[in-house]
């Protein structure tokens, strides 16, 4: 692996060039585009740059599969039922290619750098002729332009996971954006593929960063939610900077009101993280904090390097210094060697906090990964009820984390509307994460309202804005 860190500059501008190439070629033809993005939050950041490249190719958007010229799909990995829904939308493709031979199918996203994936596809379905990971997005002019001339191309990364900036982007969204501060993983917890599928954990440079930021909320984004697979982790590999100095200069971003960041690795979530998150007003009172076992035994064997007690320590200190944040969580049940007393365990961990919510997972082997070759798996059947005996856990604690709420009030930045009620319903979130709905008008989506909680439906709080 070398260690050029970025992208020569001369290289992005030769795929711009390219694509301004293309542009005079595909614009006049009306070309159509459909990205379809699995997988997480850096899937959703890396299809914006993806839709940016193509629009800057020639090409525009278009809301349905059944009319584009392009049709991509983003993947993502790290389960395996994601690979067997992938599989069936591709073979899907198969007639519409058919009656229109110039589609282009592609497929990218983390998936591709397994191994020998990207050749795999290209031979299991020859109407596929666009492959390519993650890491050379920046590259989608010159693919794009071998494919346009007959070409079929799978292009993945082996070498060094060098960061592409400066690459035109699309958002969906004029109220919120991503913004990557790390790429890629160092942590290798036993279970997860992340880390061979998106390289060693990389920072973007602070002024990097502030200066996109600052970009984006000249454009009106009021809402930041900075990406990492260990947000905390950020600038271990900086001569300067780390996550708490990060949140610090940019909570001084101009138009900026609300500042996210996932996800957190406990083991890397400092009191100096808890004191920059608790004095910078800008920063949001939420956590997402994967715990992913509540077995000190467990939590050993997934490599995770907290314990049981550790984590539920930083939650108190956390809870100390913000007394109105909120947790959520990751939670993997039925990983090799979880007997049902550590089941237990992960049970009264999810008992004790209290999380706003929790992403609950059954263990699924991936290739390549130190856990799927640990000989104490456990039967499917097993994991399938300890799933279920957890969620039915949480709904009952996230019945009781809501209750807190009747007559609170806060600033609430509206996501979107319900027209299908009699009266219009906006719902949108608290500072700390919390959803509330409340009665209001479609054109104050992407606003900010005051808005107390009246009452409790199902899982939703409800209630009535409080500045006229
Ligand atoms: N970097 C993030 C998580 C990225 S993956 C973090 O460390 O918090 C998102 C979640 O998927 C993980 O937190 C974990 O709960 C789940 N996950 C990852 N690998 C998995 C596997 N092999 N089986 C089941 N769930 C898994
Ligand atoms: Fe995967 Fe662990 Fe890295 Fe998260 S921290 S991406 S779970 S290896
Ligand atoms: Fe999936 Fe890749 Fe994210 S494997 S979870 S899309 S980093």
């Amino acid at each position: 692996m070398s260690d050029r860190k970025y992208i020569a500059k001369e290289e992005i501008e030769r795929q711009m060039t390219l694509a301004d190439r293309l542009y005079a070629e595909i614009q006049p033809r009306c070309l159509k585009f459909y990205v379809e993005t699995f997988g997480c939050q850096m899937n959703v950041r890396d299809s914006e740059t993806i839709k940016g490249i193509l629009a800057r190719c020639g090409y525009t958007e278009c809301a349905e599969k059944e009319t584009a010229d392009l049709i991509l799909f983003n993947t993502c990995c790290v389960r395996e039922h994601a690979e067997k829904r992938l599989m069936g939308n591709i073979g899907a493709l198969r007639e519409q290619k058919e009656s229109n031979p110039g589609l282009i199918v592609g497929i990218c996203g983390c998936m591709m750098q397994q191994d020998g994936i990207a050749k795999k596809l290209l031979r299991r379905f020859p109407h596929v002729s666009l492959v390519f990971g993650p890491n050379v997005v920046f590259r989608l002019p010159e693919m794009l332009g071998a494919v346009l001339s007959g070409e079929r191309i799978a292009l993945t990364d082996e070498e060094d996971f060098a960061i592409a900036e400066n690459l035109p982007r699309i958002r969906d969204n004029s109220r919120s954006a991503f913004v990557n501060i790390t790429f890629g993983c160092n942590n290798y917890c036993t279970y997860c593929i992340v880390p061979f599928v998106r390289g060693r954990e990389r920072s973007r440079s602070m002024e990097d960063i502030r200066k996109e930021a600052e970009s984006l909320c000249a454009s009106g984004i009021t809402e930041i939610t900075l990406l990492g697979q260990n947000v905390n982790s950020y600038g271990n590999d900086l001569e300067a900077g780390s996550f708490a100095e990060l949140l610090d200069k940019l909570n001084f971003v101009p138009g900026l009101k609300r500042l996210r960041f996932m996800s957190s690795h406990p083991k890397d979530l400092t009191n100096e993280v808890i004191a920059a998150i608790a004095r910078n007003d800008r920063v949001c009172h939420h956590v997402h904090l994967p715990v992913q076992s509540g077995s000190n035994a467990i939590l050993k064997r997934m490599n995770r390097k907290y314990t049981r007690e550790q984590y539920l320590e930083i939650i108190r200190k956390l809870r100390d210094a913000v007394p109105d944040v909120e947790f959520t969580t990751d939670i993997i049940v039925g990983f090799p060697g979880e007997t049902e007393e550590m089941f237990r365990e992960t049970l009264s961990l999810v008992e004790e906090v209290g999380f706003a919510a929790a992403f609950t997972f059954a263990y699924s082997p991936r290739v390549g990964t130190a856990a799927a070759s640990m000989h104490d798996q456990i039967p499917e059947d097993v994991k399938k009820r300890r799933l279920y005996e957890l969620n039915a856990l949480q709904a009952e604690k996230t019945v009781e984390n809501n209750k807190k709420y009747i007559g609170y009030e806060g600033e609430v930045l509206i996501e979107g509307c319900d027209e299908r009620t009699d009266e219009t319903m906006l719902y949108g979130k608290y500072r700390n994460f919390k959803m509330v709905y409340f009665p209001g008008k479609p054109e104050e989506v992407n606003q900010y309202r005051n808005v107390r909680v009246l009452s409790l439906s199902r899982n939703s709080l409800i209630g009535e804005r409080i500045d006229g």
